[in-house]
């Protein structure tokens, strides 16, 4: 058992806690991260399936991501325009796949209208929402009562209207089905986006990709720190804590710092055992938020098949088994990829299923139905199941039941003594996303900085801008 003492110790090494360390390390405090996994980067995950570089978790950036852009310029990595030319396929509930240009689904004059207006209904309530208190938007606590489903059927008596706005908000982003989650959680989904228009434009919000991989970013900011600062396959399970500062127990190291930066989702929280327990309030709350289930289908064809054919390879299905499908070949690739996202009741059927073999026929057979004969033969075939993975248990990310993000979401970025919280999860803008992860990294270790400085923090920073300039020796760059 190696014993070290350190200012702070950070637990998690994916996005958040890695930035996090980085920017502590950036300021001159000695750090510690103890990472449960073999890997950095937690659900950014790249890897080599049969030849294909699939990206397993995270992905995609979107303009208004900036605590994000901000990190990869400053590490040197460049993105790249996912592939947008051609006309999008959109599958009616009777299962008729319909070719269609411009922004609006061919669902008919009517349904279209209806639609536009739950657009800026949301819109106007996302305008007046700020992401980082969405419990004090003006009508939080009525928004917070009602789900999404009833709240978007209360609008609205047009139903493919309200599930194909459903569908963006439920299957696409927060991956539960509409009825377990509050307007007020589909409110915050829009207005960490900027706004629900951002939101249901999948250029805007699925605009970009890393040339290297997601995973890149965490493994680029792991591989800045000091020798002896990142330690893998160190899950935490035991921290003791009280005023003066924490004890936190790895696998083969322990920690003994004045901060712990808690960079794991929410609902790994609880796989710790606080010594002593966390207060009732943070008991309590840490039961109300919850990972979505999303499987994420990578299938890979000698070449993309569907350019030829006019198609980008976007596709919608609201309602149907794989509700999304996108073009998701690498930069400079000959070979073409697809990946399309099963969500939450639909991933149940799908995980019901005894057999690989089963699955994957029923994918690709549901896959076919927008694409065509051809999407039936991919040459590698993957799905990312990350409610299988012990330290992230669900995807993409945690949000709260009804009713719990007004009553609990108040003191989630509360410090419990020396304990920072640190996730994407609980994020304002960028929420759920990379971009929240940098950001809430980069706050929680400018409030730290401040406590250990005796310095003020500035409660309107938005962890945007870096903290320090990489000018300390400790930092390999
Ligand atoms: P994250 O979960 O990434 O990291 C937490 C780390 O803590 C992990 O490394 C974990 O192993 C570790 N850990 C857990 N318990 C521990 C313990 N007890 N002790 C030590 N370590 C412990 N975002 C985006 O911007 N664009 C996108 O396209 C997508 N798409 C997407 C697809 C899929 C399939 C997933 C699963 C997720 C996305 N996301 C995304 C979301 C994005 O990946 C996510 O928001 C960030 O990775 C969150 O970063 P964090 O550092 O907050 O947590």
């Amino acid at each position: 058992m190696k014993h070290l003492e350190r200012d702070v110790v950070v637990i998690g090494a994916g996005p958040s806690g890695l930035t996090a360390a980085y920017e502590l390390v950036k300021a001159g405090k000695s750090v510690a991260v103890l990472e449960a996994r073999d890997r950095v980067g937690g659900r950014t995950w790249t890897d080599t399936m049969d030849g294909a570089t699939i990206e397993i978790g995270g992905q995609w950036i979107s303009p208004d991501q900036t605590g994000l852009y901000s990190l990869i310029e400053e590490l040197g990595i460049e993105t790249f325009e996912r592939y947008k030319q051609g006309k999008s396929v959109y599958r009616t509930e009777a299962g008729e796949a319909i070719i269609y240009e411009g922004e609006d689904f061919p669902v008919g004059e009517a349904t279209v209208a209806e639609m536009n207006k739950l657009i800026s209904i949301m819109n106007e309530l996302a305008a007046g929402m700020n992401p980082d208190k969405p419990w004090e938007h003006p009508q939080a606590e009525e928004l917070d009562k009602i789900s999404f489903h009833h709240f978007l059927r209360e609008n609205s008596s047009d139903e493919v209207a309200c599930n194909n706005i459903g569908l963006f908000i439920a299957g696409g982003m927060l991956t539960k089905p509409a009825h377990t989650f509050s307007a007020l959680q589909a409110v915050l989904m829009a207005s960490s986006a900027g706004s629900f228009d951002n939101l249901v434009d999948e250029d805007f919000i699925l605009d970009r990709r890393m040339k290297t991989s997601m995973q890149g970013v965490s493994i680029a900011v792991a591989g800045r720190l000091p020798e002896d600062t990142l330690f893998l396959e160190n899950p935490v399970l035991k921290l003791e804590w009280s005023e003066d500062g924490v004890v936190a127990h790895g696998a083969d190291v322990t920690v003994k710092a004045q901060k712990a930066v808690l960079a794991v989702p929410p609902n790994l929280y609880n796989r710790i055992s606080y010594f002593p327990p966390l207060p009732r309030w943070q008991h309590v709350t840490h039961q109300h938020q919850s990972m979505g289930l999303v499987i994420k289908v990578h299938a890979v064809y000698d070449t993309p098949f569907w350019r030829e054919e006019g198609l980008s390879g976007t596709c919608f299905g609201p309602n149907h088994l794989v509700q999304e499908i996108y073009d998701n070949t690498f930069d400079g690739e000959s070979t073409g990829t697809l990946v399309g996202f099963i969500s939450d009741l639909e991933a149940d059927k799908i995980w019901a299923m005894d057999t690989d073999a089963e699955r994957k026929e029923a994918i690709l057979k549901a896959m076919a139905e927008f694409l065509g004969e051809k999407t039936l033969d991919p040459k590698v075939f993957y799905l990312s199941d990350f409610g299988s993975e012990e330290w992230t248990r669900g995807a993409y990310a945690t949000s709260y039941d009804l009713g719990g993000l007004y009553r609990f979401g108040p003191s989630q970025n509360e410090n419990v003594g020396p304990i920072y919280f640190s996730s994407s999860d609980l994020a304002g803008e960028g929420y759920q996303h990379v971009d929240g992860a940098v950001r809430m990294g980069r706050r929680n270790a400018a409030r730290i900085l401040a406590e250990l400085d005796g310095t003020s923090y500035d409660e309107s920073y938005d962890g945007v801008a870096t903290l320090t300039a990489p000018a300390d020796s400790k930092i390999t760059v």
